[in-house]
């Protein structure tokens, strides 16, 4: 990995003053002294604070499919990832790490943010790369140079803050004039459905994971029940994705993070702009057809995003 090499360094900040911070037994800022820690390989420039289930979740289900992570991205970014070879990426939240050791694969210099203990399962997963770094921070207090990724994106992440526009406006900042970003998060859905979510993830965020794990479980089982895994999610979701595992894991990824936020896409176009950002694109859904392109449109597909691409404007 590039982490403890000048490269890597260059780009740490300290999340305090955003000043570099200086290397020695441990990360230590020159201005405000405070001092970050590095374990298991990893620069700690933050605790787990709110997401601990997404610690649990990503070092427990094994969700790499390299094909399918492949087309997701794709779909997610925007971006084809042969294209990235020598570019420098910005994974926003990359949880498990499936995203930033895909990047990697196709030759970019990666540097994987997350808040969760999630970075030590990214961290195993890349650890034969040596372009990638894995850090546990902060988006809302990014411990990294602002300006300086010719690509950020950031898959899922932001929503499940209680600050998204803040996160938001910390990752578009660390793109370069130019670069560009995409950014995936929650669609909202009708009020009826809003509702009953709430009011479901309001008993479900409070569960221990002893109960919720099989509760998820259970679902999966729903989930492979034809016809009854078409429809019943259209009322309160559950993953019907066709591997079991993937569908567990989407399954407690939905009822255990404590926050999650629902967006529309007008208001992701309007962060985009308010950051200086242009050449806007509304990515479009993996899924096409009919039926279900006219439940998209009407937000009634429970899951589903809202996925917007655009480039940094050189002047800002
Ligand atoms: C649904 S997961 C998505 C992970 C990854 N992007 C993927 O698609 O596999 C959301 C991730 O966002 C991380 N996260 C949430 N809030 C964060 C914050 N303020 N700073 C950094 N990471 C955060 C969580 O720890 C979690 O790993």
């Amino acid at each position: 990995m590039f982490l403890m090499n000048a490269e890597l360094i260059e780009l740490l900040r300290c999340p305090d003053c955003s000043l570099p911070v200086e290397e020695g037994d441990q990360f230590r800022c020159a201005k405000c002294g405070a001092s970050y820690p590095t374990s298991q390989g990893i620069p700690r420039f933050a605790g787990e604070g709110y997401v601990a289930s997404f610690g649990r979740q990503w070092n427990r289900y094994d969700v790499v499919r390299d094909e399918e992570d492949e087309a997701t991205f794709r779909i997610k970014t925007g971006v084809d990832a042969r294209d990235l070879s020598g570019k420098l990426v910005l994974d926003a939240g990359c949880g498990g790490g499936r995203y930033a050791l895909l990047a990697a694969r196709h030759g970019a210099k990666v540097v994987g943010v997350d808040l969760s203990s999630a970075v030590e399962k990214a961290q195993s997963l890349c650890q034969e790369f040596p372009d990638v770094a894995i850090i546990q921070g902060d988006l809302t207090r990014l411990p990294l140079a602002e300006g300086v990724f010719d690509l950020a994106f950031s898959i899922g992440v932001l929503h499940h803050g209680p600050d998204p526009r803040g996160a938001f406006r910390e990752v578009a900042r660390r793109v370069k004039p130019g670069g560009r970003l995409a950014v995936w998060l929650y669609r909202r859905n009708s009020p009826p459905q809003e509702w009953l979510n709430s009011a479901l993830r309001a008993v479900t965020t409070r569960l221990p994971a002893r109960i919720l794990e099989p509760l998820c479980v259970g679902l999966g089982l729903v989930g492979s029940i034809p016809v009854v895994r078409r429809t019943l999610n259209k009322v309160a979701n559950f993953s019907n994705h066709p591997d079991w595992t993937l569908r567990v894991c989407d399954n407690y990824d939905w009822y255990a993070p404590r926050y999650q936020s629902h967006h529309t896409v007008e208001e992701l176009k309007t962060w985009f702009a308010e950051e200086g950002y242009d050449d806007l694109v509304e990515l479009p859904p993996a899924r096409q057809g009919r039926l279900y392109d006219w439940a998209y449109r009407n937000d009634l597909v429970i899951g589903s995003g809202v996925n917007v691409a655009g480039t940094r404007r050189s002047s800002e």
